[in-house]
């Protein structure tokens, strides 16, 4: 099985860049916590269309997880990885550990105000400076032309464009449509934690929220359409929701009719917490 060059260290990670650009490549980066599936396959195809080289980070990044959360359990699966990446025609792939990331003293962390306000940060606080931390750092140690981020997750899309902008890094953000499977579910890699029943239910909450964009374009009352959203998400059986908002698409500040939106949510199956989000179609 074809499988991309994989460096672990920074000095080889930036002898393998400074290569490719010494040869005049243009280098896109594709950052990803692995187990990766045809989200990110899509992202690396979106890489390999803006760039020459494609190099794919695989980081189990701890600063964004909350100690209650899933760090442990999360999936990984480095052959596969490495093997999926082969098929897609990624160059190189960048494992590093966790004392190359962060060594001990390791200090450092960005708080990026702006899109990273409220959603997400409501109940992950420590989420986005973990994000943007990390996100920082691979910037930093690889040196890309080009980052691609999925759409799937439109608030970190929306916070590492700002995290460029604010802090002059020489990166173009690119945003890269959400992969769903056949019933719209958006593909995740804790998607593996859910039970064949759960998967029926996950598969509601596109619908659920197609239809209140629908609703909200053709002029619906916000507050009224995203309560009865959240009603029928638990009548659906999802367990809890974190939120069901609708946004403006840019800043991710106040919307309302006219302006471009995004509607965002994130719930609860059991104990896997599922994020989505999308466009609200312009009336
Ligand atoms: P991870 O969840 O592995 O996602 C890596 C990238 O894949 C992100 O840009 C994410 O938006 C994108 N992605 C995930 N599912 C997708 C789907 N169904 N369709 C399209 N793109 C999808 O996001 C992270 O890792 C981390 O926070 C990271 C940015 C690597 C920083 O640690």
């Amino acid at each position: 099985m074809k499988q991309p060059v994989v460096v672990s260290t920074v000095s080889d990670l930036r002898k393998a860049v400074s290569a490719w650009k010494r040869k005049g490549f243009s280098v896109a980066m594709v950052p990803t916590m692995g187990a990766l599936h045809d989200g990110h396959v899509s992202l690396v195809e979106k890489a390999l269309e803006a760039a020459d080289r494609c190099v794919v980070s695989i980081f189990v990044n701890p600063k964004q997880f909350a100690p209650t959360e899933d760090l442990d359990k999360y999936p990984r699966q480095l052959e596969r990885d490495l093997n999926t990446l082969g098929k897609a025609g990624a160059h190189l792939a960048y494992t590093p550990g966790g004392a190359d990331m962060y060594p001990d003293g390791f200090d450092a962390s960005i708080h990026i105000g702006g899109p990273s306000q409220g959603l997400e940060t409501d109940f992950r606080p420590q989420f986005f400076a973990g994000v943007a931390t990390v996100v920082a750092k691979l910037f930093l140690q690889a040196t890309p032309d080009y980052a691609i981020f999925g759409e799937k997750d439109y608030q970190q899309l929306c916070v590492v464009k700002k995290l460029c902008r604010d802090l002059d890094i020489p990166v173009e953000i690119v945003g890269a449509p959400t992969v769903r499977d056949a019933f719209g579910l958006a593909m995740s890699s804790r998607n593996a934690y859910l039970s064949t029943a759960e998967l029926v239910v996950a598969r509601k909450l596109n619908l659920i929220m197609r239809e209140t964009g629908a609703e909200l374009a053709d002029g619906a009352n916000p507050e009224i359409a995203l309560q009865q959203a959240k009603d029928s998400v638990v009548g659906a059986g999802f367990d809890k929701v974190d939120y069901i908002a609708a946004r403006e698409a840019g800043t991710l500040g106040h919307w309302r009719p006219g302006l471009p939106g995004r509607i965002l949510a994130a719930a609860w199956l059991g104990r896997t917490r599922l994020i989505d989000n999308m466009d609200i179609p312009q009336a």
